[in-house]
């Protein structure tokens, strides 16, 4: 079956672009049709500038909202980076296969820092590692498939060179993965700026409908959306990016087509008005699955810690093969089944150098 890993970083509260690009998707198709894991990334949370106790209070809520959009731990494996160790274990490796060029040319990274440096901050180096890290998330389950943004393609791609070149080098041991995008509004764009996606991360509130959202300031948000100059509804991604923007999250709220939908309304108040019905209307059942997951802690952790267990022995053998296939030796609990003799080690120590030289040319 098919392997399907994704995450999702408790960096800030989830919003209407995650579920309808990430989250909704994950639900309704993936932990149907294959074997799937869904994370809390927290350990990524701490690339940039974090608060302890708001990211402890995001990756419960994140962990709880992916429950509430309709995971169903019968049928997928939902859990919490941090919980297994497998995936710094394997971050470290990986760190041994990646080049510092690699890392420092991700566009995401660059964008980062340069905005972290301007604030006047320093750059964490986990910011610049933080690729590496999520490759290993990847990995260590033997994905083939990571349903992600479009933002998250050239990680997905460093991913794969990493995998292809452990595999090279040091005998195959990874499958290599990779990315796939939910058809529909894989990119819902900010409501007040619709050149630049709906992020959680940017926390600025008017042009952001965040999954927990009353309805009224959903509507609020939705109304005051930026539109543009002309008055006719017309679906032009590039030429009226606001009004194509409300036609997209009605069109994938509704089940319709943002072009079909562009010739049935005479004005934007009117589709504006829909659009507000419409997200409200797909929000309503998240929101109050969520309150009765929040009244029941238990519950929630309940299936954090199963899930951590399941995903452990997943990640556990692919990760120890990788660390025998780099050349660390076992730890004395796996004893090795003959005696090793001084000139098996020497020769050992030949062929090594042999491969290094190798490697070198
Ligand atoms: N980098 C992803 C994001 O910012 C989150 C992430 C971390 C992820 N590890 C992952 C996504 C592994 C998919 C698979 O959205």
């Amino acid at each position: 079956m098919t392997r399907v890993f994704s995450g999702i970083k408790p960096t800030g509260h989830l919003t209407l672009g995650n579920y309808l690009g990430a989250m909704r998707p994950w639900a309704e198709v993936d932990q149907h049709r294959a074997d799937s894991l869904f994370c809390v990334v927290d350990l990524h949370a701490l690339t940039v500038d974090h608060d302890p106790a708001r990211v402890r209070r995001l990756s419960r809520q994140a962990a709880t909202l992916l429950l509430a959009t309709g995971l169903d731990p019968q049928l997928c494996t939902v859990f919490v980076q941090s919980h297994v160790d497998e995936h710094a274990r394997l971050s470290y490796l990986l760190e041994c296969v990646a080049s510092d060029g690699e890392m420092r040319r991700m566009i995401q990274y660059r964008e980062k820092a340069a905005r972290e440096r301007e604030r006047g901050g320093s750059v964490r180096l986990s910011l610049l590692t933080y690729p590496v890290l999520m490759a290993a998330d990847i990995l260590a389950y033997g994905t083939d498939e990571v349903p992600v943004g479009d933002d998250q393609t050239q990680h997905v791609e460093l991913t794969r060179d990493l995998a292809v070149r452990f595999n090279q080098r040091y005998g195959h041991t990874f499958v290599v993965p990779k990315a796939t995008h939910p058809p529909v509004a894989a990119r819902v764009m900010n409501l007040q700026e619709p050149a630049s996606k709906m992020g959680k991360s940017d926390d600025s509130g008017p042009g952001i409908v965040y999954l927990l959202d009353e309805p009224d300031v959903v509507r609020k948000k939705v109304m005051r959306a930026v539109t543009d100059s002309g008055r006719e509804v017309v679906y032009d991604r590039e030429g009226r990016p606001g009004v194509a923007n409300l036609l997209e999250i009605l069109a994938a709220c509704t089940g319709g087509n943002p072009e079909i939908l562009g010739g049935v309304y005479q004005s934007y108040g009117a589709l504006k008005k829909d659009t507000a019905d419409a997200v409200i209307e797909v929000l309503r059942p998240v929101r109050a699955r969520h309150t009765e997951l929040c009244a029941d802690p238990v519950y929630v952790e309940g299936v954090l810690r199963d899930g951590a267990e399941k995903a452990r022995e997943m990640a556990r053998p692919v990760v120890d093969a990788a660390y025998r296939a780099i050349g660390l030796l076992p730890p004395v609990s796996e004893p090795t089944s003959e005696p090793v003799s001084a000139e098996a080690v020497s020769a050992e120590a030949v062929s090594v150098s042999d491969v290094v030289v190798k490697a070198a040319r």
